[in-house]
């Protein structure tokens, strides 16, 4: 069993440390703040005690778990460890920095991963003498609950530890799908029209934030509704992933951020966290109750699903990852209650290729463009699967 190591305790850090430990590995875990690494050791206490509380798991197996995961004041104790899982804040510099650190301190066949969300893993390896054994480990979040796992090789990553690396995470129960590294890699890309297709819909006036959330969940199926999703994720975090993808993106409109969410942002009215959001969550409160017209709602589902689609079917396009990698991620990574490629056979690629056609004809907008990978589909009378 390899050591693991992890930097930064934080809720990623921590939740990765308890399933490396869970899975049997003893596990290093850092933190540059003390704090931050005492909060990680008591809320990691307190979940397995609560786990066994439940009969989840049995008291022995909860002490042995947390006896294995040891609370670590230097980057000096990792000499041993066979892979390092950095969970450090989202800043380019400050990763290559303890990236270039690392290198001097672990064994020469130890896998450096980043489980940044929206960084390049690119470039965090350039800042290696061994960028070859760089890669990204992208867990979601509650890394415990959450099974999905996107293994992101850099260019230069060698295959022999993008196969190890990905070995490793399935013996830990995970199910890994490789993506290729570019902004949002499958999940934080292909989701993007979830929200912002919707906040689009909420600012042309065509619905409200209640329709909208109940056009997507009892006619789409999907668990929850944009903007109770984006409540619960913090419209601040959500606004910002969205910025930085545009931004990636070499600003497509597809991804273009909404004015919405960024002045609730602004406003501090980050979702559940802060009390109010797109809804009101203090006790007592009275929110709007949807329209439940059925061929709004329907239109609302079609157009939100039909642009995930499109960024489903361009991202196989792309060769960002494979067609079932890509059903997958979004199944489990976000629990859509369909893969969109498998959707979209279902629909008819030749309908959701008029849908789009349609909208792009009525706002004349790049964002509306359709993949080429549909059309040619809807050309030859091929399906997804
Ligand atoms: N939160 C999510 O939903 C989520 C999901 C997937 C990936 N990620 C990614 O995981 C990483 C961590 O996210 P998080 O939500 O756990 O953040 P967080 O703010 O909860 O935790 C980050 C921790 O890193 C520590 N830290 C900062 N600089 C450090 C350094 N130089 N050395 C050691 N420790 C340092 C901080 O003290 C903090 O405890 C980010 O790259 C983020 O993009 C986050």
């Amino acid at each position: 069993m390899i050591k693991t190591g992890i930097i930064g305790s934080g809720s990623m850090g921590a939740g990765i440390a308890q399933v490396a430990a869970t899975a049997g590995h003893e596990v290093l875990i850092y933190d540059n703040n003390p704090a931050a690494l005492d909060r990680a050791k008591n809320s990691l206490l307190a979940i397995l005690n609560k786990l066994a509380a439940k009969g989840k798991i049995d008291d022995r197996t909860a002490k042995a778990i947390f006896g294995r995961i040891y609370f670590v004041d230097n980057l000096l104790a990792f000499t041993d460890c066979g892979l390092v899982i950095e969970a450090i804040v989202e800043d380019l510099g400050v990763k290559k920095s303890v990236f270039g650190q690392l290198e001097d301190i672990v064994k020469q066949d130890c896998i450096l991963a980043t489980n940044t969300s929206s960084l390049s893993i690119a470039a965090i390896a350039a800042a290696c003498r061994k960028p070859e054994r760089v890669l990204g480990i992208h867990f979601f979040n509650p890394a415990p609950l959450m099974k999905l796992v996107e293994i992101i090789p850099a260019i230069q990553t060698d295959a022999e530890v993008v196969k190890n690396a990905r070995l490793l995470i399935e013996s830990w129960g995970k199910l890994a799908v490789l993506a290729k590294d570019t902004p949002g890699f499958i999940v934080n890309r292909v989701a993007r029209p979830f929200y912002g297709e919707a906040l689009r819909i909420l600012e042309e006036g065509i619905a409200d934030v209640a329709t909208i959330d109940w056009a997507m969940t009892e006619l789409g199926g999907f668990r929850m509704g944009p903007f109770t999703l984006m409540d619960f994720i913090g419209n601040d975090v959500n606004y910002t992933v969205t910025e930085t993808v545009f931004t990636a993106f070499y600003f497509d409109p597809r991804y273009k951020p909404a004015f919405t969410q960024k002045r609730l942002s602004e406003a501090g009215w980050l979702g559940r966290k802060t009390g109010r959001g797109y809804y009101n969550y203090a006790e007592g409160a009275q929110n709007p109750e949807p329209n439940r017209e059925k061929i709004l709602g329907k239109k609302i589902l079609d157009r939100i699903l039909v642009m995930l689609i499109n960024e489903a079917a361009d991202a196989l396009y792309l060769n960002i990852a494979s067609r079932d990698d890509i059903d997958l991620a979004m199944t489990t990574g976000v629990n859509y209650p369909k893969g969109l490629l498998k959707w979209a056979d279902e629909i008819g690629i030749q309908n959701c290729v008029e849908m789009l056609d349609a909208l792009h004809a009525e706002y004349l907008e790049d964002r509306y463009r359709c993949s080429p990978l549909l059309r040619k589909m809807a050309r030859d009378g091929k399906k997804f699967w």
